[in-house]
């Protein structure tokens, strides 16, 4: 096996792709080899030795793509350090409340394998790129009521810090 390590993403408006982008530029700094690849080009997990698996939230779940990713490829992310991402909204909001909520979306990922770490982020929202009509109007009224604020809250920082931790934690074989 090789010593590479797999960065995949799922994502709609492209703010996941550029968080799974600096997580793999720092896991390079780190002295990692790194493939970063959009999932719809990921067709065999052999080539890794570990995997990063991300996703934006989309009505409270991870995008389907990237669950049913998680589900086909159970046995073999279940054989590897795996460690994965989320990226949403609530992440930006004052009342802790809803972090709590935030962490138990990625549940159904844990159920079908355990990562051996999490990472939590806050995106990005555009409300013009988004497709749906109907999202659009929810999303106008949270911002009316200042629930969520237009604009780009992802914190590099945050993103790179966890990447750096995650250099290590992706280093120990699977127990
Ligand atoms: C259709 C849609 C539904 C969303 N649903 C949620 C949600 O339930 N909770 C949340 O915190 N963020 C939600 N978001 C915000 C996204 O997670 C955020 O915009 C993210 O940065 C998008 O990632 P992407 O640019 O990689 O597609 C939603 C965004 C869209 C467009």
């Amino acid at each position: 096996m090789s010593d590479k390590i797999l960065v995949a993403y799922a994502t709609r408006t492209r703010s996941t792709a550029e968080i799974a982008q600096a997580i793999s530029a720092t896991l390079a700094e780190n002295g990692s080899q790194v493939e970063v690849r959009p999932i719809q080009e990921v067709t065999d997990l052999e080539p890794y030795r570990a995997i990063v698996l991300g996703s934006p939230i989309h009505d409270k779940k991870w995008l389907p793509e990237a669950i049913e990713f998680v589900r086909q490829n159970q046995a073999a992310l279940s054989e590897k350090p795996f460690a994965a991402f989320m990226v949403c909204m609530a992440l930006t909001m004052k009342n802790q409340n809803y972090h709590q909520m935030a962490v138990e979306w990625l549940a159904p990922v844990r159920r079908l394998v355990e990562p051996v770490s999490e990472g939590f982020f806050a995106g990005v929202l555009d409300i013009e790129s988004v497709s749906s009509a109907l999202h659009q109007s929810i999303f106008r009224v949270s911002v009316w009521t200042g629930v969520w604020a237009e604009g780009d809250h992802r914190n590099w920082e945050a993103i790179r810090a966890w990447a750096s931790d995650l250099s290590d934690k992706l280093q120990a074989p699977k127990p």
